[in-house]
């Protein structure tokens, strides 16, 4: 049995979103400063851990996910003496840190990048990096069928020194992240250093970047779906990701992250985004020498209802912690509509529906065992920001595809702090500063100020979920026995009779069992769990 000592088997994180938590600087955009600032009000919240969205220099066409110095801080978000600080009010706090790593690509502005760019064809410069002659006629047609995953062919053709058109590289995402060569030993061994820079810092490990990546087929053959548009689910092209040489990776990390351990006892986090087809292909990112964690998004896509959810839970259970590791539920990311808008009906004109399942849907996460992230705003119950205009978009996804249905911006709308009006004390700047996407103003009412005065916010049931979390020892890491319940409600027992109940419907149900409550997600009457309603309880039985 492995021991309950190891934080990270039931860490809750909460994701930070630098550019859009906090501006210290009045620039709009938020900043490590600004996340120094907010750490007091994440630890009343009551989360183990952050884990930072990328802050390293970098030209910024994906948000930071374009690194191009691996060991930096971008001058937006401030700078490495800034990050110490940061770090130093973290440790004091007691709240772990994790930073997010790109090893996938980098920003076509790294020095490698641009030191390949100047190389000629076959040079080692270029041997780092997935470059490789055209097809037909003068090489004008990309060396394979691939798809970037932000639309478009996953090839880009370069100029070469004597001005003519070139060779092309692989970039599985925008054209200005090109894919590092992962068969190529100097990429693992400059992400070495890059680790141990870090981890020197005092850092408690890192969220990995699309972690079933890296690796592509080393033949780099045609894709035989050569339809298959970009989609934000990286399982799509079984040639360019989950191929079997990344788990190698994976165990050279942990390796690394265990020597710091070795020192000073503290254990490091690898935690992986990690898209792949099943359950059973996620367990092997998560063996014992593997990552520590990997989000499991099939919770995130599955549809507000109970069968749905009961598959994907029982799919996690059987196949993941089945395998002595534990799972990591998420239900929200900086890459997708907030539960709040995903999870409502707007043909219903019923505006309160989403909110009411997304605060079951909280309770529910929480109540599973495992590990949770919880992505900010997530606790002030915002909504997705449906409406902005296009000039304001800025997801290389939009620029990509013209397509507004897949774009990420309206999750990523700055933090509402205090105030009635933008910008909600999210930029201690002037008045009439303007955060980089614009706040709508309805954003007042899910202001965190006004969220901690009123207890029947969306923040007082993350903080309360959280804090029994913690002092119950049926919560966490463990297993559940599902009760009997009727169509469309899910229940669960964990440990010795602390149950959660979920009606995915609309009309009230009677309890599953009686017992003594503890915390619901909405109204809920003695004996009787109202529709999109979560509780959790102490059964009699
Ligand atoms: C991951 C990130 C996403 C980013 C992409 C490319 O999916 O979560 O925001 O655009 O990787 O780095």
């Amino acid at each position: 049995m492995l021991s309950k000592c190891r934080w990270w088997r039931d860490a809750v994180i909460y994701q930070v979103y630098v550019r859009s938590f906090l501006d210290s600087t009045g620039d709009g955009i938020g900043d490590l400063a600004g996340v120094r600032a907010g750490l007091p009000y994440l630890k009343k919240l009551g989360v183990d851990g952050i884990w930072l969205s990328p802050f390293y220099p970098s030209p910024q066409h994906d948000h930071g996910y374009d690194v191009a110095d691996y060991c930096g801080v971008d001058p937006l978000f401030g700078d490495l003496a800034e990050f110490d600080l940061l770090m130093a009010a973290a440790r004091r706090l007691g709240v772990k840190v994790l930073l997010d790593i790109v090893p996938n690509h980098c920003s076509s502005e790294h020095p490698w990048f641009q030191e390949a760019l100047a190389s000629a064809p076959g040079s080692a410069a270029r041997a780092r990096f997935h470059f490789a002659d055209g097809r037909g006629p003068d090489g004008a047609e990309p060396p394979n069928n691939w798809h970037s995953m932000f639309g478009g062919p996953a090839w880009s053709r370069v100029t070469e020194a004597d001005g003519r058109p070139g060779q092309w590289y692989l970039h599985m995402f925008a054209p200005e992240q090109p894919d590092w060569n992962w068969r190529n030993q100097e990429v693992g061994a400059e992400f070495d250093r890059v680790l141990r820079f870090w981890l020197d810092r005092g850092i408690d490990g890192f969220r990995i970047d699309v972690a079933a990546g890296l690796f592509k087929h080393p033949q780099l053959p045609d894709s035989d779906d050569p339809e298959a548009d970009a989609r934000t689910r990286d399982s799509v092209n079984p040639l360019a990701w989950n191929q079997p040489e990344v788990h190698d990776v994976w165990r050279h990390w942990r390796t690394v992250c265990e020597q710091y351990t070795a020192r000073d006892g503290r254990e490091r986090l690898l935690v992986g985004e990690v898209s792949v087809p099943s359950a059973r292909e996620h367990a092997k990112y998560v063996r014992p020498d593997e990552l520590h964690q990997a989000f499991f998004f099939d919770l995130l896509s599955a549809p507000w209802d109970a069968d749905a959810f009961r598959k994907v839970i029982t799919e996690a259970m059987q196949d993941i912690a089945g395998t002595g590791s534990t799972v990591t539920w998420v239900l929200n990311n900086h890459d997708q509509v907030r539960t709040v808008t995903r999870y409502g009906e707007p043909a219903t004109g019923c505006s309160g529906l989403g909110a009411a399942r997304a605060r079951a849907a909280a309770l529910l996460m929480l109540a599973l065992p495992g590990a949770a992230y919880i992505y900010q705003g997530e606790e002030l119950g915002l909504p997705e920001v449906v409406d902005l205009p296009d000039d304001v978009l800025t997801d290389p996804i939009f620029r990509r595809t013209g397509s507004r249905a897949r774009i990420r911006d309206g999750c990523r709308v700055p933090l509402p702090w205090s105030g009635q009006a933008s910008p909600f004390g999210f930029t201690s700047g002037a008045e009439s500063a303007r955060p980089w996407l614009p706040q709508p103003s309805y954003f007042a009412e899910y202001a965190t100020d006004r969220a901690l005065a009123d207890t029947r916010s969306f923040w007082h049931l993350y903080r309360d979920g959280l804090q029994l979390r913690a002092a119950l020892p049926q919560l966490g890491e463990g297993t559940l026995d599902w009760l009997d319940a009727p169509p469309g409600v899910l229940g669960f027992v964990r440990g010795d009779g602390l149950v959660c109940a979920v009606n995915f419907g609309t009309a009230p149900t009677p309890a599953p069992v009686p017992g003594t409550p503890l915390l619901s997600s909405g109204p809920c009457p003695a004996g009787v769990l109202p529709g999109s309603t979560a509780a959790w309880w102490m059964s009699d039985l």
